[in-house]
C-alpha cells in the first residue's frame, strides 16, 4: 500500500543576522508537526530554508563589507546549525541562490508575463526595506512609519513591472469560501477576507535600484521583488517544472504552510495569486501562528531585545526549549516568554510531575519487585480508572494535534501523567508492600505505572525527540521500536518481565535562587553599563543634561584609541555584556562592554571602534576588562562609534 504523504513548510527564513527565540518558535511547531506526522505513517516532506535576495540583504552585505552570498553563507550555516541543535528533522533545506530555485522563479514569472498579467509600467510609493514590502500613502502608520514593524518607510520612484492581482481577487474569496480550512485560524481568515474586500492593488514586482535578485528573465535591468521569489520556494523545492518533477506530483497542494501572523497577508493573498495565474493548485491550508513576546513588547535586533536559542539549549536542554515553546503558548495566540516561565515549566511540568513519575515508579520497581517489572494481576475498579483514562488520551492528542493545538495535546497528556502521580498517592504501594496479601496488587500498579510512563513517552516523541530514548533506557526496552510507535499506543503493551534501570534524573530541577543570584551578579558587575529600559523604548527619551564643566588638562587625561575588533563573542550568562578582544597599535587586549542587546558578535569583527585606552582595568563577570568602547546613545537605541581610515593604536582627540 502506497503511504499517505505529508508536504509541510515553514518561512524561509531571511539571513540577515542571528535567528532568535521567536523565529525557532515556527520551526519548532513545524518539527512537531512532521514528526507526529510520520510517527503516525505519512510520507512527509518537511521543508524549510532561507530567503537570500533583496535590498536589505545587500544594505547589509555592504555594510559588512562583504559580496552578498559571501554574507549570507556564513548565517546560513549558523541557521542549519541552529536548527540542527533544536533537531529540527527537515528533508529539505532551499536557499533561494540556488539554481534550482532560480529557475522555477523565472519560468513563473515569464509564463505570467506571457499570457498579460504582468504589464510594465511606473512605481511610484512607498517601500520598507526591513520588511521588503510596498505600501500605499493609505496603508502607512504614523509619521510616514511602516504599519508592520513602525520603522521608517523610503519613497521609491522606478520603472517596474507589475502582477495584476486585482484581477484575481474574485476568485481568491470565492476559493476562501469553498474551502474553510484554507485560512486558519479563523480569525485570521476574516482579516484576510477583508483585506482582499477593501480592493486589491496590481502589485509591483521588480526593481531596478539595486542588483541582489533573480533577474527579471525579459528584462535583464529589472530584478524579481523579493516575495515573488521566496514564495515560489514551496514549489521549486519539489523540482516544479523541472524534467524530474516526480517530488512534485507526489507532494504538491502543500497539506501546510506554517507562518506568522506578520506574514499572513503573502501567504494567502499574493501566493494563491501567483498559482491561479500560474495555474497551479492552492495549498491545502496556511496557518498563522501569533508572536512569541517579551515584557519589553515584539522581539528585534533594532530593539536589542532578542533571545537566542542556541544559549538556552545550552542551558536548559534542547526538549525543555521545545516544550516550553509549544506548551506556554497556545498555538494561534500571542504568548509571552521570559526565563522564570521556562524555568517554572521545567520545574513543575517536567521536574516535579513527569520527572518524578519516572523517578518515583522506578525507584518502586527497584525496592518493592527487585528491578522487574511483573505481569499485572486482575485490577480493581481504581486500576480501571487510570486504564480508561490512558485508554482514551492517544485519541485526544491525536484530535489536537491535527487542529495543530500543541500545547492543549501537552496539557491532554500531562492529565494522564498527573492522574498516575495520584494514583501512586492512592495505592500506596508502600503499604501493599508490607501487606502479605498485597503481592499482585502491588505487581499490577506497578506495571500500570511502567505502562502510562511508555505512553506518554510516546506521545511526546514529537514535541520531545530526545526524551524517548532516555526513558526507554530507564524502563529497560530500548530498541524495541515495536512498542514506541504511534501505533503502540494501546494499553497492555508494556513487556511484563522487564528489568529496568533506575538512572539520574531525566529532568533536573532548576535551583531559581541560583537563578536569581546569576542574575544580580549580571546586575552587579553591568552597573557602570548603558541600560536600555523598556520604558525607554516606548517613549521619546530626554536629552540627558551636559555635565559639568572640565579643563582641556582633565580631557586630555582621557587617552582615546582607534581599536580593531579582532573577535568578538557573547559572555556567558549575561545578557547585555560582549567579549572583544582588540588590536590597538601591536598590542591585543581584552574589553568587556554592555552592548549585547545592540549587536551581535559578528557584526562587529573587522570595525575599527574607539577605545578608553587608560582606564582602570575592572572585571565583569569574572573576565579582565582593559578600556571602554564608545558608544552613542538615545532614546533607547545604541551605536557604536566606528572609524574607517586610521590604523589601530591612531589617537582620537
Ligand atoms: N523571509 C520571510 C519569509 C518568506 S516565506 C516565503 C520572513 N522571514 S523572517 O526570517 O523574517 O521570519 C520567519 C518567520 O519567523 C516568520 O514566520 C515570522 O512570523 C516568524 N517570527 C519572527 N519573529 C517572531 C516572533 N517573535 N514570534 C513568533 N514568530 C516570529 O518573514
Amino acid at each position: 500500500m502506497t503511504k499517505k504523504s505529508f508536504y509541510l513548510t515553514t518561512p524561509i527564513y531571511y539571513p540577515s543576522g542571528n535567528l532568535h527565540i521567536g523565529h525557532a518558535y515556527t520551526t519548532v511547531a513545524a518539527d512537531a508537526l512532521a514528526r507526529y506526522k510520520r510517527m503516525q505513517g505519512y510520507e512527509v516532506r518537511f521543508l524549510t530554508g532561507t530567503d537570500e535576495h533583496g535590498q536589505k540583504i545587500e544594505r547589509k552585505a555592504k555594510e559588512a563589507g562583504k559580496a552578498p552570498l559571501e554574507f549570507v553563507d556564513t548565517i546560513v550555516a549558523g541557521i542549519r546549525n541552529l536548527w540542527d541543535k533544536l533537531l529540527i528533522s527537515h528533508d529539505d533545506f532551499i536557499r533561494t541562490t540556488e539554481e534550482r530555485h532560480k529557475k522555477v522563479v523565472q519560468d513563473i514569472f515569464k509564463r505570467i508575463y506571457d499570457q498579460g498579467d504582468i504589464y510594465k509600467s511606473e512605481y511610484e510609493g512607498w517601500y520598507c526595506t526591513p520588511c521588503e514590502t510596498f505600501f500605499t500613502q493609505r496603508q502607512l502608520a504614523e509619521n510616514q512609519t511602516c504599519p508592520d514593524c513602525g520603522r521608517p518607510v523610503e519613497l521609491v520612484k522606478e520603472e517596474s513591472y507589475f502582477f495584476k492581482m486585482s484581477k484575481y481577487a474574485d476568485q481568491l474569496l470565492q476559493y476562501i469560501e469553498e474551502h474553510p480550512d484554507f485560512i486558519q485560524p479563523v480569525t485570521r481568515k476574516h482579516e484576510m477576507v477583508n483585506f482582499v474586500k477593501q480592493g486589491l492593488e496590481d502589485l509591483c514586482v521588480s526593481r531596478t535600484t539595486f542588483s541582489w535578485g533573480i533577474p527579471v528573465p525579459i528584462d535583464g535591468k529589472h530584478v524579481i521583488y523579493v516575495w515573488f521569489d521566496a514564495l515560489t520556494n514551496y514549489i521549486s523545492a519539489l523540482g516544479y517544472g523541472m524534467e524530474d518533477d516526480s517530488l512534485f506530483r507526489k507532494f504538491w497542494p502543500a497539506d501546510v504552510h506554517l507562518v506568522g501572523k506578520d506574514i499572513m497577508r503573502f501567504h494567502t493573498i499574493i501566493w494563491p495569486i501567483i498559482l491561479m495565474a500560474a495555474g497551479i493548485e492552492l495549498p491545502q491550508k496556511v496557518f498563522g501562528h501569533g508572536w512569541v513576546l517579551l515584557d519589553s513588547g515584539k522581539m528585534s535586533k533594532s530593539k536589542g531585545n532578542v533571545i537566542d536559542p542556541l544559549v538556552l539549549i545550552d542551558k536548559y536542554g534542547v526538549d525543555a526549549v521545545r516544550y516550553f515553546l509549544l506548551r506556554e503558548v497556545p498555538f494561534g495566540q500571542d504568548g509571552y516568554y521570559s526565563e522564570e516561565a521556562l524555568v517554572n515549566r521545567i520545574n513543575i511540568d517536567l521536574a516535579n510531575d513527569f520527572g518524578n513519575l519516572i523517578s518515583r515508579s522506578t525507584a518502586m520497581v527497584n525496592k518493592f519487585l527487585g528491578g522487574t517489572v511483573a505481569a499485572p494481576g486482575a485490577g480493581t475498579e481504581f486500576d480501571q480508572e487510570l486504564i480508561d483514562l490512558a485508554q482514551a488520551t492517544p485519541a485526544q492528542v491525536e484530535k489536537l494535534m491535527d487542529k495543530l493545538e500543541f500545547s492543549n495535546a501537552l496539557a491532554e497528556i500531562w492529565k494522564l501523567v498527573n492522574k498516575a502521580n495520584k494514583y501512586i498517592d492512592d495505592a500506596a504501594p508502600w503499604s501493599l508492600n508490607k501487606d502479605p496479601q498485597g503481592r499482585e496488587k502491588l505487581e499490577t500498579v506497578l506495571y500500570n505505572l511502567a505502562e502510562v510512563i511508555r505512553l506518554c513517552t510516546v506521545m511526546c516523541t514529537p514535541m520531545m525527540p530526545s526524551l524517548p530514548e532516555k526513558v526507554w533506557v530507564q524502563m529497560g526496552i530500548e530498541g524495541q521500536e515495536e512498542i514506541m510507535g504511534w501505533d503502540s499506543l494501546l494499553w497492555g503493551k508494556f513487556p511484563a518481565g522487564t528489568k529496568i534501570h533506575r538512572g539520574d534524573p531525566i529532568f533536573p530541577r532548576i535551583d531559581l535562587k541560583e537563578l536569581e543570584k546569576d542574575s544580580e551578579a549580571l546586575e552587579v558587575s553591568e552597573a557602570s553599563v548603558p541600560e536600555e529600559s523598556a520604558q525607554a523604548e516606548e517613549k521619546e527619551e530626554a536629552i540627558e543634561e551636559i555635565m559639568p564643566e572640565i579643563t582641556i588638562e582633565d580631557f586630555a587625561k582621557i587617552d582615546l584609541r582607534v581599536a580593531e575588533v579582532l573577535s568578538c563573542e557573547k559572555v556567558k550568562k549575561a545578557d547585555k555584556l560582549l567579549q572583544l578582544s582588540v588590536k590597538v597599535g601591536d598590542e591585543v587586549r581584552t574589553v568587556v562592554s554592555g552592548i549585547a542587546e545592540h549587536y551581535q558578535p559578528e557584526e562587529l569583527v573587522g570595525k575599527k571602534v574607539i577605545v578608553v585606552a587608560n582606564l582602570k582595568p575592572a572585571k565583569l563577570r569574572g573576565i579582565e576588562s582593559r578600556g571602554m568602547i564608545l558608544a552613542a546613545s538615545h532614546d533607547g537605541k545604541l551605536e557604536v562609534v566606528t572609524i574607517d581610515e586610521i590604523t589601530p593604536g591612531g589617537t582620537v582627540r
